[in-house]
């Protein structure tokens, strides 16, 4: 059975959520009445050529063909094309159904991609978004470079149950211990500093900051000249956050989470 089909059928009960991890920042959620989001689909090989020097040829295999995926809610954190990939969007059959919801940016790449104006539901840091059964916050992310200043975070809430905050690309600021208002469960964050992202030893400052039950990291899979191992976050944390548990997520694989 296809991972699309698979996710589909997948019974998540009251109170949960399911996540399916496809490799860098992309993340499928799956609430109890079945609707599913997404977050930074990176689903081609479309930035393997894009830096002139750097290997950026995908490593994990695309779990879900573009044309094959099928989510309700759309997102993307940034208009850098790991995270809002034209190519991945130009190649959605369901342009006329989902909600496309991203900081501006990200919402121009849509209507390039021919996604229909009304679908298209721009957002930036704290504004609140409900679409379905999935209430969706803004957050800060301070941006890496000048390639891109509008990058932000996100804080799903899903059936009125768990809380999943996705920190986006974001350089480190005290202002992202502001999430911790929101009593996120669960943060996905970046750990490899390369890009000036934050390294694995400030997302575990973050992450003690903000005290969720679970941490997982992300983005330090995908491209060769962009990996770390993310046992040194693992380590980070039990230090900096020896309260916090650290979950790796094996790519295609369900996650189901209980509040
Ligand atoms: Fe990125």
């Amino acid at each position: 059975m296809s991972l699309m089909k698979e996710i589909r059928q997948y019974p998540v009960e009251k109170n949960s959520v399911a996540m399916w991890w496809l490799g860098q920042s992309g993340y499928i959620f799956k609430t109890s009445e079945g609707t599913l989001t997404s977050v930074d689909m990176y689903l081609t090989d479309s930035c393997a050529a894009l830096v002139p020097g750097m290997n950026f040829s995908r490593k994990v295999p695309v779990l879900i063909q573009p044309e094959e995926l099928d989510v309700d809610i759309y997102t993307c954190t940034h208009n850098h094309q790991d995270h809002t990939d034209p190519f991945t969007v130009r190649g959605l059959r369901n342009k006329d159904t989902a909600h496309f919801v991203g900081p501006h940016p990200s919402c121009e790449v849509y209507r390039a991609e021919n996604v229909e104006s009304g679908r298209i539901v721009p957002t930036w840091p704290q504004r609140e978004l409900e679409l379905r059964d999935v209430k969706i916050t803004g957050t800060f992310a301070l941006p890496t470079d000048d390639s891109d200043l509008n990058h932000m975070g996100f804080v799903y809430q899903f059936g009125g149950g768990p809380r999943i905050y996705v920190t986006g690309d974001t350089d480190f600021s005290e202002l992202l211990f502001s999430v911790e208002k929101q009593k996120p469960d669960i943060v996905i964050t970046v750990i490899n500093g390369g890009f000036n992202n934050l390294s694995h030893w400030e997302a575990a400052e973050v992450c003690g900051k903000i005290k969720p039950k679970v941490a997982i990291p992300c983005h330090y899979d995908m491209f060769p000249d962009n990996s770390i191992d993310p046992k040194q976050f693992k380590a980070t944390l039990g230090l900096r956050a020896p309260d916090v548990p650290y979950h790796e997520l094996r790519h295609g694989e369900p996650f189901l989470f209980r509040k």
